[in-house]
This record gives C-alpha cells, sequence and structure tokens, in this order.
C-alpha cells in the first residue's frame, strides 16, 4: 500500500482531515467548489513540495491560516515504512521530516511519493513550454536513477557558476568553468538518452491501448546542435552568451518534441486527442518505473469526466486497473464514478464544503 494515511491542515478550504487510505482505488466526490482537487493538490504538494495548480504556493494556505501541517504514513513494498512531516509557514519556511529526523531536501520525500497527475490541464504538457516536458522525462530518470539528482544539482551550480562568469565577462575562467559544466550534462543528457529509449515502445505500446489511431513521435533534444559536440558549440556560442550573460546551450535547454507528421502534436490534434496523447505519456511512464523499480506509481486523476469520451475513460481505467497502482480519482457525483469504473475493492470518499470523510459501504 503506498499512502495508507493522510493528516493535513491549512489546504484551501478543507477543514482539517485524517484519512485511511485504500492501496487501490479511492474515489472521491462533491459538487464543484467542495475541495476534491484540494486534497489531490495536498497529496502532490508532499509529493513534489508545489502545486499542480498553481506557481505561488501562498494560494495554497487556507486564507484562515497561515500554516500547512501534512503527515503521511507510507507503506511501499519495496522501500518500507515512513512517515513524513510537513511543516509549511506562508513566509516560506518548511521543515520536513521523514520518521522524525529533519530532510533537507524535497528530493528526499519525493522519492517515496511516486506521483502521477492527470487533471484537466494535463494538455498542457503538449502546448506549454519545453520546461515541462523537461520536466516530464527527469521525473522518470530521477524515479529509476538514483544517480541522477547528484547530477542535477551538480549541474544547477555550475551553470549558475558559467552564467556569472559570462556576466562579469571573466573571458579566462570560462574554459575552468567550461570542464565541469560539460561533465555534468554530458552525464544528463546520457541518462535522459537511455530513459527515452526505454520509454519511447512502451508509450506506443500505451498509445495504441488507449486510441490507435493517433500516431505521435517523439524525438528527443539534447538542449544543443543534434550533431554537434557540446564544447565546440559552447565555444562557437561564447561571444554570444557574453553578450547575453548566460549559456544558450546545455541540457537546462533540453526538449521533448512531439510530433504528428513532423508538426508540433499540439498544433495538429484535437484537445481531446491531446489529452489522450499526454494520459499516454503519464500511464507509460507509471508502467515502465514499476517495471524497472518493483514499485508502484501512485495516480491523482481529476475530473476524468471532463476529461475524455466515454470510449477513452474506460480504456484509461483499465490500464491504471492492469497497473494495480493505488489511484485517487475525483468526480461532481458518485452514479458518474460507478459508470466509469467498478473495480473490485476501492473506498469512497465524499467531499462537502470542505469537510470529507469516507463513504460507510454501501451507502448511495
Ligand atoms: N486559499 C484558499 N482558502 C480557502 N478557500 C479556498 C482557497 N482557495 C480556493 N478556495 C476555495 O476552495 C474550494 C475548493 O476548491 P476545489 O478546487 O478543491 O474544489 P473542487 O471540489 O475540485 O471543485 P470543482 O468540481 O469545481 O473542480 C472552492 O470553493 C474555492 O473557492
Ligand atoms: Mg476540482
Amino acid at each position: 500500500m503506498p499512502i495508507r494515511q493522510l493528516k493535513a491542515s491549512g489546504v484551501r478550504n478543507l477543514q482539517p482531515l485524517d484519512l485511511d487510505f485504500h492501496p487501490g482505488v479511492n474515489f472521491i466526490y462533491g459538487a464543484n467548489g467542495s475541495g476534491k482537487t484540494s486534497v489531490l493538490e495536498a497529496i502532490n504538494l508532499m509529493a513534489a513540495g508545489k502545486s499542480f495548480r498553481t506557481s505561488r504556493l501562498q494560494h495554497v494556505f487556507s486564507q484562515e491560516s497561515d500554516r500547512i501541517e501534512m503527515l503521511m504514513a507510507i507503506e511501499d513494498e519495496t522501500l518500507g515504512e515512513c512517515e513524513l512531516d510537513s511543516l509549511r509557514l506562508k513566509g516560506g519556511d518548511h521543515l520536513l521530516k521523514q520518521n522524525g529526523s529533519v530532510l533537507t531536501s524535497q528530493a528526499d520525500a519525493s522519492h517515496w511519493l511516486p506521483v502521477q497527475i492527470i487533471e484537466p490541464t494535463t494538455f498542457k504538457l503538449l502546448a506549454g513550454s519545453p520546461e515541462e516536458r523537461r520536466q516530464f522525462i527527469d521525473w522518470g530518470v530521477f524515479h529509476v536513477e538514483h544517480a541522477f539528482m547528484e547530477h542535477w544539482k551538480t549541474f544547477r551550480k555550475q551553470l549558475k557558476q558559467r552564467n556569472s562568469v559570462l556576466k562579469q565577462k571573466e573571458d579566462e575562467w570560462l574554459a575552468v568553468w567550461n570542464k565541469g559544466f560539460i561533465e555534468s550534462a554530458t552525464a544528463i543528457d546520457q541518462h535522459r538518452r537511455d530513459y527515452l529509449k526505454r520509454f519511447k515502445p512502451e508509450f506506443e505500446r500505451i498509445l495504441t491501448q488507449l486510441d490507435d489511431s493517433i500516431d505521435v513521435t517523439l524525438a528527443y533534444y539534447p538542449g544543443w546542435e543534434k550533431d554537434s559536440a557540446l564544447s565546440d558549440v559552447l565555444e562557437r556560442q561564447k561571444e554570444r552568451d557574453m553578450v547575453l550573460g548566460y549559456t544558450q546551450s546545455g541540457p537546462h535547454r533540453a526538449e521533448l518534441r512531439i510530433k504528428v507528421d513532423k508538426q508540433p502534436a499540439a498544433e495538429i490534434l484535437s484537445r481531446g486527442q491531446q489529452k489522450t496523447v499526454v494520459a499516454a505519456l503519464k500511464i507509460a511512464q507509471g508502467s515502465l518505473f514499476q517495471q524497472e523499480s518493483g514499485r508502484r506509481t501512485i495516480y491523482l486523476v481529476d475530473d476524468l469526466a471532463s476529461e475524455l469520451d466515454e470510449k477513452h475513460r474506460f480504456a484509461l481505467c483499465k490500464l491504471l486497473e492492469d497497473l494495480k497502482c493505488q489511484v485517487f480519482i475525483t468526480s461532481i457525483d458518485k452514479e458518474k464514478l460507478n459508470d466509469i469504473w467498478q473495480p473490485a475493492a476501492s473506498k469512497v470518499f465524499h467531499v462537502e464544503q470542505g469537510k470529507i470523510r469516507e463513504d460507510e459501504p454501501g451507502t448511495d
């Protein structure tokens, strides 16, 4: 069972909650504005240290509180049991603990919570900035390759240093910083390439199951000219980098190009088709993660009914069921949920004006 229990207070309109979840499917239903998405947002806050709805975390704090407190009990088949404890203050301070010991990095908590989100704006993964698709690839690499995080941290530091040398126009220091920069950039690039090689066939398999009429291709761009060595590119761009005061090329500019007939998929596919492709990307990523780590992905599926038509909804739920992973799925009414999915075992939660409670088994 991944998330066994969640206690939370201070999130949006939610009353303090203390819930025991099902290891499989958790249905959350309630009227518009009752707080369903906020429950998913709370889970994701622990998993990713951020909201999927806003880049400004202060909006997630309840208007009546300047602190968000959360406690999550996790039972992972491979990693074992763990309790994550988080206290966030509106001013920005954050104290994160694992089994009572302070964690210095969000990544340590994220490691326990391989969460994927499918919600009404996820189609933006196709149309949005390259950063979103970069983060998408890196989720897969991070959760499978533990060395990746260290390479990434080192690279961030080196990029910062290199940019500051460029700003100061300290030409003579550039060669010194280039060496480490290229080393960590190459390591990140290699991790991403290896990952995508394994990911592509899984994505194609899942997309065919969701909709075999959509034909998209995934092309990886490393962040610099494809057939050139990064060292040559940096040398060539030195003057311009110096004028701009930042590094134009490197893994911080990598991109996953998603295309239909050589055109960007976001320009060609219908909204529903885009949602299907994004769902396939996310299911494929979770599936590959499960195959490679032996652990299970946690899916947050918000407002599925508004996402896809009936045929695609069924196909998606079937895939989630096959993965046998923990799923949190919201809808405005209970019947709609039952129409979509009747898993063998599940828990149902009702949210009403910020109060969430578990339905007694057998209640309608
Ligand atoms: N910071 C906040 N403090 C208090 N209440 C808030 C805050 N931010 C949003 N709200 C309110 O919280 C409620 C819950 O929002 P949420 O998006 O979780 O609802 P929902 O059940 O997902 O609704 P829908 O079915 O429309 O998607 C809304 O009524 C919203 O106005
Ligand atoms: Mg909602």
